[in-house]
């Protein structure tokens, strides 16, 4: 007897796994919604007999597990890449000539077209045809495990249809909110008087990284697979792309129905003009078109710069513009308490984001635009970019607009005003004791290029400034263990890690304690420059403004900037109490070792990964050595370090003749000297 109850249910499970993939990835549901449901009762009766019954791939479960306490992260077995972008049909004419030039040809070249969706990138892993984990992109070589949120997926198979899938078989796509779920999502959080999200992108994001599934069950992600990571060996691919793809929708796979094989530029330009007629039309946001070499032979053969794959690119939609009204105009004070105009606008949707919050750049740029507070304006938001105000609509300019000025007071601590010579910056005067600039200063003393203390985050920066328990940087070696702990999200142990992540932080070095102090202008090579040039922190104050100049990157504007810095009496105070509190740092030598060493004075350029050190371990060392360590490869450039994967500027340096050293073979000519 029971027995055949438990056949019965392991039917019930098949008939429902089925009719969900009919519904969800085929589009043609095989019965009514009454008859589903009927179905379903029959198995929760069955699993609430028998709980001991219950397997992961019930359809019951779908509805999410427990939740979880933290997220665990995972290293990707094969990293995800991110795409390169083309702007205009020309860049996509000169995407395939880079293609037909490495491949020595002058055929036409097949590719697979596909809308790009506005969701999140996503790694399935099925291990025996069972869905054995899900990860999110996160940078691309270590993300997150989602697998009790993409469970609650109803179009993906918790079980792979069909057969002949290999042991080993990971699926990439993305996860994206349909327009629909994102539109009553969003109603209801108004309607509950909470913040909606600002587009279906963000609301995937939210959905993923809730520890409770049942949230991400009610919130009905979907999903469509367009590429593919590990595959165990014993599975052979297809010859192209798009029959790979056709095989995962035979395992009951979900991908797109508007992907289509096109050829040559000229195919890759219909499909644009196609899909920008059903944009509106479709039941998701999408921001591109994605073009993809269909022969996976070529694939091979053409390969991946650092960031992308060079046989795929990403044709971004056009800038969309639409009208609302321009409220106000707030004011941001940023670190180097540089004011930045910023307009409050009625709430618009530009390309399915929610704007309500646009830059202004500066007053000049709003007076350029004789933008007005009260006016119709023109928002423009391109892509992922910030989404800025193009100006009035001057036939609807009302009677009642008000030019906007900058206030003389600082919004946020009453301290003067003023405005840069030469340059459209407004700027508060009160340093450090201005609480925006103090949160910004704090939050960049900390930082890894600057004093590298590691676990005091944005949020506990916030409470603590909040709290005026860390007013300024020298507040912070005065913290102790109880005090931390008591911060939201902190317990003893986490308390402890930061002491000793502060404490550590006290031996330093000149240029790294001149870089976090976050004079205007004074980046990290400025900071190593007055390092090494005066070799002294006493020096750098004494330092006059002419005697300032004569360091590489300083003109007379940061000259000012530095000086104006050490003569405030509060900056030199906080400095006085980092000394007091136990900074320390050794006398800077650069000079003595960089003479004798072969990258003296010599012009390097970093490229590709490297293994053995980090990219600014490895500058670091460069520069001991006397190097200066630049970004782009050009014939001023006396050596290109290429790691694994270099890409363009390896070219280039080839091209160029300029001398490439491995990873290894440049760590071998550093010898004795690398330390
Ligand atoms: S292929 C190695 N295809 O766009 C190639 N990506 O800007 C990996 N995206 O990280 C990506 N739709 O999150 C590909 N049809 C599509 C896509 C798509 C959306 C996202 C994906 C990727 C990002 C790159």
């Amino acid at each position: 007897m029971s027995d055949n109850l438990q056949t019965e249910l392991e039917l019930l499970k098949q008939k429902l796994a089925e009719l969900n993939h009919a519904y969800y990835v085929l589009d043609n549901p095989l019965v009514s919604d009454a008859q589903y449901d009927e179905l379903y009762k029959k198995l929760l009766e069955i699993e609430k007999q028998h709980p001991e019954w219950i397997t992961l791939n019930s359809p019951s479960q779908r509805v999410g597990d427990k939740p979880l306490s933290h997220f665990e992260s995972v290293t990707h077995a094969v990293p995800m890449f991110s795409l390169d972008n083309a702007f205009s049909q020309d860049d996509l004419v000169d995407f395939q000539r880079r293609i037909k030039d490495r491949l020595n040809t002058q055929e036409e070249v097949e590719f697979s077209a596909e809308p790009k969706m506005d969701g999140l990138a996503i790694n399935i892993r099925y291990v025996d045809g069972k869905l054995a984990q899900a990860t999110t992109r996160g940078d691309g070589l270590v993300g997150e495990d989602v697998t009790h949120n993409i469970r609650t997926l109803p179009s993906l198979p918790l079980h792979l249809l069909g057969k002949g899938w290999p042991h080993i078989l990971e699926v990439r796509g993305e996860v994206f909110m349909s327009k629909q779920v994102f539109h009553s999502l969003n109603e209801e959080f108004v309607s509950r008087n909470e913040k909606p999200f600002a587009n279906p992108r963000n609301a995937a994001a939210g959905t993923l990284r809730q520890l409770d599934p049942k949230i991400a069950a009610q919130r009905k992600l979907s999903l469509y697979l367009y590429g593919w990571g590990q595959i165990s060996e014993q599975w052979l691919l297809p010859s192209t792309y798009s029959a790979a793809i056709q095989t995962f929708k035979d395992w009951g796979l979900p991908v797109n129905p508007d992907s289509q094989v096109v050829l040559g530029a000229k195919g890759m330009s219909d499909y644009y003009d196609q899909l920008i007629e059903k944009r509106a039309d479709l039941p998701y946001e999408i921001d591109g078109i994605v073009y993809k070499v269909n022969r996976l032979d070529t694939h091979e053969k053409l390969g991946f710069t650092a960031k992308a794959p060079r046989w795929a690119i990403a044709r971004k939609f056009p800038a969309e513009e639409v009208w609302t009204r321009l409220l106000d105009v707030d004011i941001q004070v940023g670190r180097t308490g540089a004011l930045t105009p910023v307009a409050r606008l009625e709430p618009v949707s530009v390309g399915g984001v929610i704007v309500s919050n646009a830059t202004l750049h500066n007053l000049d740029e709003i007076e350029r635009k004789d933008v007005r507070i009260g006016d119709m304006v023109i928002v423009r938001r391109a892509g992922d970019v910030i989404p800025e105000v193009v100006g009035p609509v001057l036939a609807q300019r009302p009677d009642s607009v008000k030019k906007f000025m900058m206030p003389n007071a600082c919004p946020e601590c009453g301290s003067a005003v003023v405005k840069e010579q030469d340059k459209a910056v407004y700027r508060c005067t009160g340093g450090l004791f201005c609480p925006a600039q103090r949160k910004r200063a704090l939050q960049h003393f900390v930082s890894r290029k600057a004093m590298d203390i590691v676990g005091l985050g944005d949020k506990l920066i916030e409470q603590l400034g909040a709290l005026e328990i860390v007013k300024h940087p020298d507040d912070l070696y005065r913290l102790d263990v109880q005090t931390l702990a008591a911060m939201d999200r902190m317990a003893e142990k986490s308390a402890q890690k930061v002491i000793d992540a502060i404490n550590a932080s006290k031996q330093t070095t000149l240029a790294r304690f001149v870089f976090a102090l976050g004079i205007p202008e004074v980046g990290e090579v400025t900071a190593k420059n007055l390092a090494n040039h005066f070799l002294s922190l006493e020096a750098i104050i004494a330092a006059t403004k002419e005697a300032l100049v004569e360091v590489d990157d300083v003109g007379d504007i940061v000259a000012e900037h530095i000086v104006n810095f050490f003569n405030q009496p509060h900056n030199k105070e906080v400095i006085d109490g980092l000394l007091a509190a136990g900074v320390h740092w050794p006398t800077p030598q650069v000079k003595a070792i960089a003479e004798n060493s072969i990258f003296a004075n010599k012009v390097v350029v970093l490229t590709g990964s490297l293994q053995q050190l980090t990219r600014s371990d490895a500058k670091q060392k460069l520069e001991a050595l006397g190097a200066k360590v630049t970004g782009s490869v050009s014939a001023k450039t006396d050596f290109v370090i290429a790691g694994e994967k270099a890409g363009s500027k390896l070219t280039k340096a080839e091209q160029l003749g300029i001398s490439v050293l491995t990873e290894a073979e440049w760590i071998e000519m550093m010898g004795d000297n690398n330390g």
